[in-house]
Formats: structure tokens, C-alpha cells, sequence
């Protein structure tokens, strides 16, 4: 039988005894951490409370974001915690506590996609999918939980701790995952109802120019009125009054001077043909004939004809409109026809194409001309009409120029219950 001496068993009494201690303290350590982290994530729920409270829609995201940020990084210990937002195929960093400052990286659809039904990840997914969010970390361990919505990348929140700490404990993978669902729902809504303002503001906008230009219509229409007043008053007005003296002499001549009354007989003849010139060129001014009976294509091809530049006119294909909204059209392409002949200099063509598509017309006076820099040349009475016009029936009107380049007078307009027939 071995011998054993009382120093060996008392050595080995020693060692039992440290060995139950370091067991001992190990055990009270974990459950230590673990209780400091059941607390923390405790605290998360007050995180997420605040945060929802605050999404009232009043306060800026980015500062609910921010404070969001802020409690997250507290409450679970981190070393940074940061909130990234995806638009427009890249990721940014919105938020970060503490401020690192701003970082952007673009993301494919594909990577959009498969980022936005990951779960909460950790560094080697991390590495894979999304390695610019790894930069300047120095090697620190971090959690990305995905924001999306409806199967769409809104963004990412970051919780990170340096490199050594100890690992996050997994239940912060559960909070982080709710977490980013409330901030989905919450960039979601903003981006809604930022796209519901600017809606609004369009609208608003459009309602304004609706108005003045339905203004100066009307004071256009009381202007045009007077013209016309003015036109019949001196031109036909002038000749059916001569008409009426001379047929009055004429039968008041017939018994006793047959040859005069016969000359001035075929003066009344020519002055009838010259009052019929004349009402025919008013007619004309007022709403031409052939865009009455033919519509747009026939009339513009006729008015190609009249130009002062050599104008090819393509409008195969279109039907017949709304008179306002064919008038609309042909006299802006006349207008912009008429500024191509004034202002497009020597050796300059036009071109004007009208054609439809879908719900919607469009017409386009292009010419080679001399073109025009819109800053410094103000919009004239011709210009003012032409948007008038488009506006009244809807549609919107766009003038591209550049010196040297040609003019481009272009519209788009909306044809609801416009057309009449095909
Ligand atoms: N096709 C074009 N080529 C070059 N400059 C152009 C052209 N169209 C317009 N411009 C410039 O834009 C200005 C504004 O045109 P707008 O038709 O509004 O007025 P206007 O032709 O000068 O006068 P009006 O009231 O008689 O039409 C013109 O004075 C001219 O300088
Ligand atoms: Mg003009």
C-alpha cells in the first residue's frame, strides 16, 4: 500500500478548496452578467415604449431616431449603436451614438432584397452581404437587425461592442429584431407622408397656377373679345356699309344712268368678294375652319404650309379632340411655329409632331434655329399664352433652349374625357 504523508493530503485539501472557490465564483459571476443583462433588457422595453410614444408624427424622425439611438446603446451596454436608412439603391447612415458622421454605400435590388428577410445577423453574414458596414470597426463584435416593410429594405440598426467585451446575449437578437419592425413601421410612415406632401404641394402648387392662369384667360378672352369688336368695326363693318351706299345708289341710278349704276354694280360685286376675304380671315383668327372640320393633323400640315421656315409636320395617328383642347394645341404649335420663323435665324427647320399617348397628348415644336438662354430672355406674351392654353385643358407645358442648340417647345396633356372620337 502507498504511503501518504500529512504535507501531500494537506496540499491536496488546499487545492479542493481553491478548485470549489473559482467554481463558486465563476457561478456567481455568470449569474451576475446575467442578471445585469436581464436588466438591461429589461430596460429595452422602456426603449421601445418611449419610442413608440414618440411617434406621434410631430417629432422629426431623425430626432426620435437619435434618442432611440442614444437609450439603445445605454441600455444594452454598447459601445455604438447606429441607424441606417436605405433609398434610392443605398444604404446611409442616418443616426450613430456616438456621432461617427456620415458613411453611404450603394446596394443592387438583389442585395436589397436578401438583406431585407435576413434575420439579426453578426459579422460573418455581415462580411458577406453588407462588408461596408464592417469598415473602421477595429475588429469589434456588432448585430445588424434589418428595417423593413412589406418585404422592402428600409434601412438597418447597428449595435456594436468593441473588440474583448463580451458577446451580446441572445435575447438581444429578440429586442433588436422587434425593435427594427417599430422603426420599419416608422420610416415607413414618414416616407409616406413626406410623399403625401409633396403631393400636396404639387397639387397646391398646380391649383395656384390653375387659377392665375385661368385669370388671365378670362382677361385674355374680355382682350380678344375687343379685338374681334374692333377687326368687324374696321374691316367688314366699313365694307358692308359702302356695300349698302353703293347698292342704294346703284338702284337709284338704274332708271337714268343704266352705265353708272352698272359700273357701280361691279364694284358691289368686288367689294362683296373683298367683305367675304375679310370674314373669312377673321373667321380664321377666331377658330380656323380646316381645324374644325378636319382636325389637328390637316390644319397644322396647312399652317406648315404658311410657315416661314421649312416645317415637316408628323401627326399620323391621332383622332379628334375636345375643340378647346384641339385649339389648345394648334395654337400653341402656331405660336411656337411662329417664334421658330422670328427668332431661329437663317437656315433653320422646323419640325412638329403631334401624337398620342395612352391617356395622353403630346406635341412637340422642335427647330434647329439659334435657341435661347430661358434665364435671361423673359417670357413674352407669346410664351404666357402658350402656358395659359396648355394649362386651361390640364396639361403642362416645357420650353427647352439653349444658345445655339434650337428651341423646344413641348406639352403633355392629360386626355380624360377630352376625346370625342377616334
Ligand atoms: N424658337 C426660338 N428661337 C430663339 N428664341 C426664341 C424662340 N422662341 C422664343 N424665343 C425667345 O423667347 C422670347 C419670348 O418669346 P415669346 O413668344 O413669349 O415673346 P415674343 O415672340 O418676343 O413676343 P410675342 O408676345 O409677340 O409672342 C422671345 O423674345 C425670344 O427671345
Ligand atoms: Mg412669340
Amino acid at each position: 500500500m502507498p504511503r501518504i504523508d500529512t504535507g501531500t493530503l494537506l496540499l491536496g485539501a488546499i487545492l479542493a478548496a481553491m478548485a470549489v472557490a473559482t467554481v463558486a465564483y465563476v457561478a456567481v459571476t455568470a449569474i451576475r452578467g446575467q442578471r445585469r443583462d436581464a436588466a438591461r433588457l429589461g430596460a429595452i422595453g422602456y426603449v421601445r415604449s418611449s419610442f413608440a410614444s414618440r411617434l406621434d408624427r410631430t417629432i422629426p424622425l431623425s430626432e426620435v431616431l437619435r434618442d432611440m439611438t442614444e437609450s439603445l446603446r445605454r441600455n444594452l451596454g454598447l459601445d455604438a449603436a447606429e441607424v441606417w436608412t436605405a433609398s434610392n439603391g443605398a444604404l446611409e447612415r442616418m443616426v450613430s451614438d456616438p456621432e461617427r458622421g456620415p458613411a453611404r454605400f450603394p446596394l443592387t435590388g438583389s442585395e436589397e432584397s436578401i438583406v431585407a428577410h435576413a434575420p439579426v445577423s453578426g459579422i460573418a453574414w455581415a462580411k458577406v452581404w453588407l462588408p461596408a458596414v464592417l469598415a473602421e470597426r477595429n475588429g469589434a463584435t456588432i448585430r445588424i437587425a434589418p428595417v423593413s416593410h412589406t418585404g422592402h429594405l428600409l434601412g438597418l440598426i447597428v449595435a456594436e461592442r468593441r473588440a474583448g467585451a463580451p458577446a451580446l446575449p441572445a435575447e438581444a437578437d429578440a429586442t433588436l429584431k422587434e425593435l427594427a419592425r417599430e422603426v420599419g413601421v416608422a420610416i415607413n410612415n414618414a416616407r409616406l407622408d413626406s410623399a403625401l406632401e409633396a403631393t400636396l404641394e404639387d397639387l397646391r402648387q398646380h391649383a395656384e397656377a390653375l387659377e392665375a392662369s385661368r385669370a388671365r384667360v378670362v382677361v385674355a378672352a374680355d382682350a380678344e373679345r375687343r379685338r374681334i369688336e374692333r377687326d368687324i368695326h374696321d374691316g367688314v363693318q366699313q365694307y358692308l356699309v359702302a356695300i349698302s351706299v353703293k347698292a342704294r345708289l346703284a338702284r337709284q341710278m338704274s332708271d337714268h344712268d343704266p352705265a353708272r349704276s352698272g359700273r357701280l354694280l361691279e364694284e358691289l360685286g368686288q367689294d362683296i368678294s373683298k367683305a367675304l376675304d375679310e370674314l373669312r380671315t377673321l373667321a380664321h383668327g377666331i377658330y380656323p375652319p380646316l381645324l374644325a372640320s378636319e382636325g389637328l393633323g390637316a390644319a397644322m400640315v396647312a399652317a406648315a404650309r404658311r410657315a416661314v421656315i421649312p416645317t415637316q409636320v408628323h401627326a399620323d395617328g391621332i383622332g379628334r379632340y375636345a375643340p378647346e383642347l384641339e385649339a389648345a394645341v394648334y395654337f400653341c404649335c402656331l405660336e411656337a411655329l411662329q417664334n421658330a420663323g422670328k427668332y431661329a435665324g437663317e437656315g433653320a427647320a422646323a419640325t412638329v409632331r403631334i401624337h398620342q399617348d395612352g391617356d395622353t397628348l403630346v406635341f412637340e415644336v422642335a427647330d434647329s434655329g439659334a435657341g435661347f438662354d430661358l434665364k435671361t430672355h423673359p417670357r413674352g406674351a407669346g410664351m404666357t399664352n402658350m402656358m395659359d392654353r396648355v394649362g386651361a385643358v390640364g396639361g403642362t407645358l416645357r420650353v427647352d433652349s439653349n444658345p445655339g442648340r434650337g428651341t423646344t417647345v413641348s406639352a403633355t396633356i392629360p386626355l380624360r374625357t377630352a376625346v370625342t372620337e377616334s
